[in-house]
């Protein structure tokens, strides 16, 4: 499968990082909501690092997902979209690309601000802090993050909701092609749609050569108005 997007369809790398961040994004919902439920015993700080280190990994995967896009061409809507429809969708994706940032970046300034332990990557180097240690600030860089993720969780619903819509109600190619390993489908809806264009554009040609060549059919054609 291409690496590339092009005007039709989602390249593999556009949609490896789309379901590597969706995964992500759920590991870490799921982890930082139970960790912070657990009794407060040296066992957790486990839990805490792995947190911190997938959710670092999460905000790298966004940068190079923002960067892929940059030079990657976007696949345009299906023309049966209403112009609404795909401003609102686009404004819903930048929104999206914004919480990618903010939910990770809210995470790494509240354990910046609390410095309690230096932040490890997978206990391979350290990563700096963001800001200096403020204990005042704590909560409310606490209260951000946790919010930011139930914002961006949300909006992630409605823009899955939009997903099914496109594929169970208007039965366009909008979640198809975005699925892994389904160009072939995304290309033979396009084939099918090329071949009907082709068949009326062949019919019409048809029809405008046929009255002058075959005095029949011409005949024919003018019976109505006759
Ligand atoms: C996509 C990335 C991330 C997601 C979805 C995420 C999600 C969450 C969630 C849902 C919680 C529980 C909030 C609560 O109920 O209080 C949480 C807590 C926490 N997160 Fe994240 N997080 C992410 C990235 C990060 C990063 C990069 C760091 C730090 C470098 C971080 C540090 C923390 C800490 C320290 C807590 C515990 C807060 C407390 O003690 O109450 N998170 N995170
Ligand atoms: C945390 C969850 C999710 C996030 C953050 C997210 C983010 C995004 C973003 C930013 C885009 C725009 C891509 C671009 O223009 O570069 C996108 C596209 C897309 N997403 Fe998601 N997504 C999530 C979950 C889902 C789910 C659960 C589904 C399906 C059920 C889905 C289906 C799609 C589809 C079909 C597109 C392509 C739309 C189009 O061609 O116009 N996404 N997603």
């Amino acid at each position: 499968m291409p690496l590339k997007s092009d005007l039709q369809h989602w390249g593999s790398v556009a949609k490896t990082l789309h379901w590597l961040v969706v995964l992500l994004i759920l590991v870490q919902g799921a982890l930082g909501l139970v960790m912070v439920g657990l009794p407060k015993k040296p066992f957790i700080l486990a839990f805490y690092s792995l947190h911190k280190s997938i959710g670092m990994t999460a905000l790298i995967l966004a940068a190079l997902r923002l960067g892929w896009r940059a030079f990657d061409p976007r696949p345009q809507e299906p023309a049966s979209t209403p112009h609404w429809q795909a401003l609102g969708a686009r404004a819903g994706h930048a929104l999206l690309y914004l919480l990618l940032f903010a939910v990770p970046l809210s995470g790494w300034w509240f354990d910046s601000l609390a410095a309690l332990r230096p932040l490890y990557f997978f206990g391979l180097f350290e990563i700096p802090p963001l800001a200096t240690p403020n204990p005042g600030m704590k909560a409310f860089a606490r209260g951000a993050h946790e919010w930011l993720f139930w914002l961006l969780i949300a909006v992630a619903l409605g823009h899955a909701a939009m997903a099914f819509v496109h594929q169970f109600i208007r039965k366009d190619s909008t979640l198809s092609r975005m699925l892994p390993g389904r160009r072939t489908l995304a290309t033979s809806a396009a084939t099918r749609m090329s071949e009907s264009t082709s068949a009326t554009l062949e019919k019409l040609h048809v029809e405008r050569t046929i009255p002058a060549a075959s005095p029949v059919a011409g005949s024919a054609r003018r019976k109505p108005g006759a």
